[in-house]
């Protein structure tokens, strides 16, 4: 995968594994862009799911991380953003499978319902995979292009 920036964001619910997983990345020598929350106080995972999706979208981050207290809500507030795919990883397997065949661009993890070296080990999977292509390169090219008429 490509080396640029990579962008974390959370709501307070995974405000604990962001910052773990931010220095684990900053300690890999990865150029880290920390879109908030910067606290354990309440915020709503919509609005950090949106910064993503504008932080991929302009180009000032090239992957990104995700974490709310399931995942759930801050995934699909960042897939609104059209230029974002966003995964929800639970585990090694998940993370390299969306690599491969989704050519997912950011991940997202539940802080709530993953262990926390499950979640540093499958960051690092999904930080090294590679796309795989081929057949799966026309059904990713389809998701920006919407439903079949
Ligand atoms: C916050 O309580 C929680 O709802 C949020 O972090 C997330 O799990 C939503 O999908």
């Amino acid at each position: 995968m490509p080396g640029g920036a990579i962008a974390v964001a959370s709501d307070h619910a995974g405000f604990d594994l962001k910052e773990l997983l931010k220095r684990d990345l900053q300690d890999a020598g990865h150029t880290v862009l920390d879109l908030g929350t910067h606290s354990t106080q309440s915020v709503d995972y919509a609005d950090y799911g949106a910064a993503m999706g504008e932080a991929i979208a302009s180009g000032k981050a090239e992957r990104g991380v995700l974490v709310c207290g399931t995942g759930i809500g801050i995934s699909i507030a960042a897939n609104r953003n059209p230029a974002v795919r966003a995964a929800l990883v639970h585990d090694e397997t998940t993370a390299r499978l969306t690599r491969l065949h989704n050519d997912a661009n950011v991940v997202a993890f539940g802080q709530r319902v993953i262990g926390i070296e499950t979640a540093r080990a499958a960051l690092k999977v999904f930080l090294s995979t590679e796309f795989e292509g081929g057949r799966h390169a026309a059904r990713v090219a389809k998701l920006s292009k919407g439903p079949v008429k």
